[in-house]
């Protein structure tokens, strides 16, 4: 009798465990799914809203989500804990009515967005918007390229300055500056620019720059004399991603190339700054390491950023004209500076590259002051050097040097269409023609099976060259001046590539050809990308280099 009366308490216990385990289960996949905030946009002028992107904000970090074809915007749980949260919007032509500040608790919140249009349209434009509405052939408004790199188009369109003006004070001016520079932090250029066009040839080049700026500026009246024509708002599967952007401690901090490490912390070169700074993304925790001097009177701060197979991290201090190693265990520097008959005032060390050192130990390097190839060998710390156009008549600039798995070096000629390759063992350069004229290959990556895929800037495609059968293949990008700067190939062979003038992340499915273009939750330029392998799906990462912080991509499908 007390034996079967035990025993039915025990079938009531493990019953009722088993009925709590599965509420426990419940609960976990109720909160992985459960949504935070949700909501719908709408504005007088459209209706529902597909493609809105809101942002909300808490202390340094922002959640960006996108409406879908129904208006419906919803933040997951995971992404928001409680708090307050700034709400903002990015929708060309609109602007946010209602309530900007929203509190999150345990419940479920759903907040409707009513947007109104906005009375300053050409605050919101894109460079890209601004390119689609100018007037001017395609060849003029490709002047406007040498624009973007420092700041927005729209403060120069703004501006009320005359032909005169813009041919003697601010193209000059511009052209001081190096390129590292933005409004917040400018810095001068030393001695002249060895590329440069000279005397006659410069100043025509100048009057024709400055002829066509002043026919579209705020010079001859009050208004723009031409449309402001916007571009379309993410649809369908562009609407499908989640954003994490985080803030940078100062404005002046332009990460330029953002990678990952194995334990997921972001590392990125400061373009401006002599710092190399590291991003917690669990935390949004940021760490910075004082980078020394090499000639203290020259600009300051670093561009290109690859670790090698130790983990180490290496980076082209550009006008401090120096490869610099950082070693994350000791957080130490090595420098290695140019020798001294290359250490001239344009000296300018943009790429390392050492990803196969330990091939051969060897580390590839470029120039941009001369069109050099640089090559450190580790053991002697001597610093080799390739002029493969030392006796060229037309302007070369080496722009990216990339590695295969044997060590030799492919590069770009970010002046022409070429891209060429030294030999690691006999020297021996040999120079390929890629499909498209003028199409200024930009950056470029080497993936496992030795294809190297790349950047075409002025072409607004992606290339891949075939290392191993030598053919090429190009791909154009969705939308008029993409501009790509670079590109990665995840693990599902599909290439990421940013705009350095629309916002746009392009995820393009090599196989299908598919593209998808993914705007960035503010307007940024857009210059190396990274994409982290191990998540699943894999996760998109880059620098905003113009807006101070570091944005995280997870896609939805
Ligand atoms: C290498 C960096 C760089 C490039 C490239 C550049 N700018 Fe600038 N620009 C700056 C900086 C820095 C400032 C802010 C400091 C200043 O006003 O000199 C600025 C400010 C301006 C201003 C506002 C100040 C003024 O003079 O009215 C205008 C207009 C302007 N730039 C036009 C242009 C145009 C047009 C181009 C392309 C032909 C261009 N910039 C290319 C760096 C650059």
């Amino acid at each position: 009798m007390r034996i079967a009366a035990l025993l039915r308490l025990a079938i009531v216990f493990v019953a009722v465990s088993v009925f709590a385990v599965s509420v426990l289960a419940l609960d976990a996949a109720h909160a992985q799914n459960a949504v935070a905030l949700t909501g719908q946009v709408t504005s007088a002028e459209e209706g529902a809203m597909e493609g809105v992107l809101v942002n909300a904000k808490k202390g340094t970090i922002t959640i960006t989500v996108v409406s879908d074809a129904q208006g419906r915007y919803s933040f997951p749980a995971s992404k928001l804990t409680p708090g307050q949260y700034a709400l903002s919007i990015r929708a060309v032509g609109y602007d946010l009515d209602n309530s900007k500040t929203i509190e999150i608790g345990p419940r479920n919140v759903t907040h409707n967005l009513t947007l109104r249009k906005t009375e300053d349209l050409a605050a919101q434009m894109s460079n890209g918007e601004w390119m689609h509405s100018v007037p001017g052939s395609d060849q003029q408004k490709g002047l406007l390229l040498g624009c973007v790199g420092c700041h927005t188009l729209e403060r120069f369109m703004r501006s009320t300055h005359d032909f005169k003006t813009l041919m003697e004070v601010t193209l000059p001016r511009m052209q001081g500056y190096v390129n590292q520079s933005i409004p917040q932090n400018p810095q001068l250029r030393r001695g002249a620019r060895l590329m440069e066009e000279r005397g006659d040839q410069r100043v025509e080049v100048y009057r024709k720059v400055a002829e066509y700026l002043a026919d579209i500026n705020l010079s001859k009246g009050p208004t723009w004399s031409f449309e402001l024509k916007r571009l379309p708002r993410p649809t369908g599967r562009a609407t499908r991603v989640i954003y994490t952007e985080y803030d940078l401690p100062r404005e002046t901090i332009s990460p330029h190339d953002v990678v990952l490490d194995k334990d997921g912390i972001a590392w990125y070169s400061s373009f401006g700054e002599q710092f190399f700074g590291r991003l917690d993304p669990k935390t949004g925790a940021v760490k910075e390491y004082a980078m020394p001097l090499h000639k203290p009177d020259f600009p300051k701060g670093s561009l290109g950023l690859r670790a090698d197979r130790a983990g180490n991290w290496w980076l082209g201090n550009m006008y401090q004209a120096a490869i610099v190693k950082f070693d994350p265990k000791t957080e130490q520097f090595q420098a290695w500076p140019m020798p001294p008959q290359y250490n001239i005032d344009a000296s300018q060390v943009n790429m390392v590259r050492p990803e196969s050192s330990h091939v051969d130990g060897k580390v590839w390097s470029q120039n941009n002051g001369f069109a050099a190839v640089h090559r450190l060998d580790l053991a002697s710390g001597q610093i080799e050097t390739f002029e493969p156009y030392k006796n060229s008549k037309i302007p070369h600039n080496i722009y990216d040097v990339i590695p295969d798995s044997q060590n030799n070096v492919y590069y770009t000629d970010f002046r022409n269409f070429h891209i060429g390759r030294i030999d690691a063992k006999t020297g021996e350069v040999k120079i390929y023609t890629a499909l498209t004229p003028r199409s200024a290959p930009r950056r470029g990556y080497m993936d496992a099976q030795d294809r190297l895929w790349f950047g075409m800037y002025r072409a607004d495609r992606v290339g891949l060259f075939d290392t191993k059968t030598e053919t090429f293949k190009e791909w154009l990008m969705p939308t008029k001046w993409a501009s790509p700067y670079d590109v990665m190939l995840d693990r599902n062979e599909e290439l990421w590539t940013g705009s350095m003038i629309t916002d746009h992340v392009t995820r393009l499915n090599t196989k299908t050809d598919e593209m998808v273009e993914y705007l960035l939750p503010r307007t940024t330029n857009i210059r190396r990308v990274y994409v982290d392998n191990t998540t699943n799906p894999v996760t998109f990462w880059v620098g905003s280099n113009h807006g101070a912080s570091i944005i995280k991509l997870e896609t939805l499908d």
